[in-house]
């Protein structure tokens, strides 16, 4: 941990060109280097307009954000070329030309400078995402061929080239199938944990909770209405609304694995076994 929070919010509003009323309003949050932060609320709460702030692709219009322990308001371009940044949605046309290797070698361009051709450390780093997100057979393939969930990895390599302190999530899983997202789900979590990649990490996949998660932000109408560990936020009269995020019925689960259910009641665990969701009212079945 550094003297610093890695990230400091400080009243910030966000307000889109054109629009009477801030979408984000008065955020104020710090997140300290190495932390895993899940943003978490219904659509749209705010979450990928918090993500852009941060990022600098949205300008704040009131507050203050410091990044690195820098204005942003200064130091936008530093910034950002320390942070990765995976986008909710995206699409590439099918006839875009550009191989695979290509378009991630595109994601240096900040470490490179304009100027520089990239060597062989570079294509090398390259290799080494693409095979992190299980896709290096599928370096010389045209990025538009690809499958939505592969263009995924792809972005997701993409914002792994840049060598980031901080990583920015924006729904990840959306396009995966089970066992893509299981994998990156270690993935996120060994990024995290091995390399102290501070991630923040925009889901309503709750089934797949990595590993190390250590906060939860709770968003709703532009606003933070929770920010605290998930067994207080389960706890919390939030969770309840969380049906629809199929949070109750495989959260607990996530957070038995990682151990942080294990000083509650036998109950709880008898329902992790057998029983039905209290939560849910009965709607769900507990996973054995
Ligand atoms: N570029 C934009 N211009 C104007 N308004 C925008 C823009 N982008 C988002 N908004 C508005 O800001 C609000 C928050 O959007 P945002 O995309 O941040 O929500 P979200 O929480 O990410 O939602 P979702 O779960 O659907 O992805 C929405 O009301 C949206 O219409
Ligand atoms: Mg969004």
């Amino acid at each position: 941990m550094t003297d610093h929070p890695q990230i400091v919010l400080h009243d910030v509003n966000t307000t889109y060109e054109g629009a009477n009323n801030p979408t984000l309003r008065d955020i104020s949050l710090k997140i300290q280097k190495g932390e895993f932060v899940l943003v978490v609320g219904p659509n749209g709460a705010g979450k990928t307009t918090l993500l852009e702030t941060i990022n600098g692709i949205q300008k704040n219009t009131a507050g203050e954000i410091r990044v690195f322990n820098r204005s942003m308001k200064k130091n936008k371009n530093k910034i950002r070329k320390k942070v990765g940044y995976v986008i909710q949605s995206f699409e590439y046309d099918p006839f875009m030309p550009f191989l695979v290797k290509d378009v991630v070698m595109m994601g240096r361009t900040g470490k490179l400078g304009v100027l520089n051709f990239p060597r062989k450390k570079d294509w090398d780093l390259v290799w080494e995402c693409l095979k992190l997100v299980g896709m290096s057979d599928f370096v010389k393939h045209p990025i538009g061929k690809l499958s939505g969930g592969q263009q995924q990895k792809i972005m997701i390599a993409y914002a792994l080239v840049k060598e980031p302190d901080i990583l920015l999530l924006d729904e990840p899983y959306s396009n995966l199938d089970l066992d893509s997202k299981l994998a990156m789900s270690s993935l996120f979590s060994e990024l995290n944990q091995e390399k102290k990649i501070t991630i923040i990490m925009v889901s309503h996949e709750i089934k797949q909770i990595p590993q190390g998660v250590t906060r939860v932000v709770f968003m709703k109408n532009g606003r933070i209405h929770f920010n605290g560990s998930i067994t207080k936020f389960l706890e919390s009269n939030l969770a309840n609304d969380m049906k629809c995020f199929n949070w109750c019925r495989v959260g607990r689960f996530k957070l038995f694995n990682n151990g942080s259910l294990r000083s509650k009641s036998q109950n709880d665990i008898d329902w992790l076994l057998h029983g039905t969701c209290r939560l849910c009212r009965g709607g769900s079945r507990a996973i054995n």
